[in-house]
């Protein structure tokens, strides 16, 4: 997988998944006309490939200038459906139902101190606060999913410098699965390279049975 276009230079980090990769699973999960939420929609790589397939969707995302940016790339009436906000807070945010939710959430190195959920502008609670987090929002989203619906986050282990690793993809899948049902992974190929060490990301799948036990947790 590749990117596949620049960002503006006053956008300095690229954390963007590639269209195509979006793409493939639209088509596997969704049909014309489908709902689908990226809750952290970042540059607007999910909605720009629904406009393209002819799907609807919501992308929700904490940075305000990351918002603007999308709605630029969007026809007017998709645009409407960037929502600037808080995914903490997703069942505040009346939403309808959703078809299908795919996304790459904010990472966090296990002895990481700022907070993801915040763009990293404060400090947040460490590591296990974040998977909570995670696994908070996921169980909101699980309420808003139709039966049946699937979920694809886009993550990877991280290798850090001192030679420890943040085995960040299975501690997501083990939280996620707290409130979805794991289908398991598939694994992504980037090239030349990914990021953190790795050459590769995980597509993790999981399904609304609406059999998941909902707990949500500080
Ligand atoms: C890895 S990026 C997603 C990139 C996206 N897949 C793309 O292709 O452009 C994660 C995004 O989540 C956003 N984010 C962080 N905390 C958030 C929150 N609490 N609610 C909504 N968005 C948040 C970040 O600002 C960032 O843009």
């Amino acid at each position: 997988m590749q990117h596949e276009s620049k960002l503006p230079e006053h956008f300095p980090e690229d954390v963007r998944y590639p269209r195509v990769l979006v793409e493939q699973y639209l088509k596997r999960f969704t049909d014309p006309n489908d709902l689908v939420l990226d809750p952290f929609m970042g540059f607007g790589t999910t909605l720009i490939a629904a406009e393209g397939m002819r799907r609807r969707a919501i992308g929700v995302e904490f940075d305000s200038t990351r918002c603007e940016y999308v709605k630029s790339l969007l026809n007017k009436s998709n645009a409407d459906w960037v929502v600037c906000g808080d995914s903490r807070q997703i069942s505040k945010l009346n939403l309808a139902q959703i078809d299908f939710s795919i996304t790459s959430p904010p990472y966090m190195g296990k002895n990481h101190t700022e907070n993801p959920f915040t763009a990293y502008t404060t400090t947040g609670d460490g590591y296990q606060a974040y998977l909570q987090d995670l696994k908070n929002i996921y169980a909101q989203i699980a309420t808003l999913l139709k039966p049946g619906a699937h979920v694809v986050i886009e993550v990877s282990n991280l290798k850090h410098e001192d030679g420890t690793l943040t085995t960040l993809a299975w501690d997501l899948a083990r939280e996620v699965s707290l409130v979805l049902d794991f289908q398991g992974e598939e694994i992504i190929v980037w090239e030349p390279t990914y990021a953190y060490g790795y050459d590769h990301s995980y597509c993790l799948v999981f399904k609304n049975n609406g059999n998941s036990m909902i707990q949500l947790s500080k």
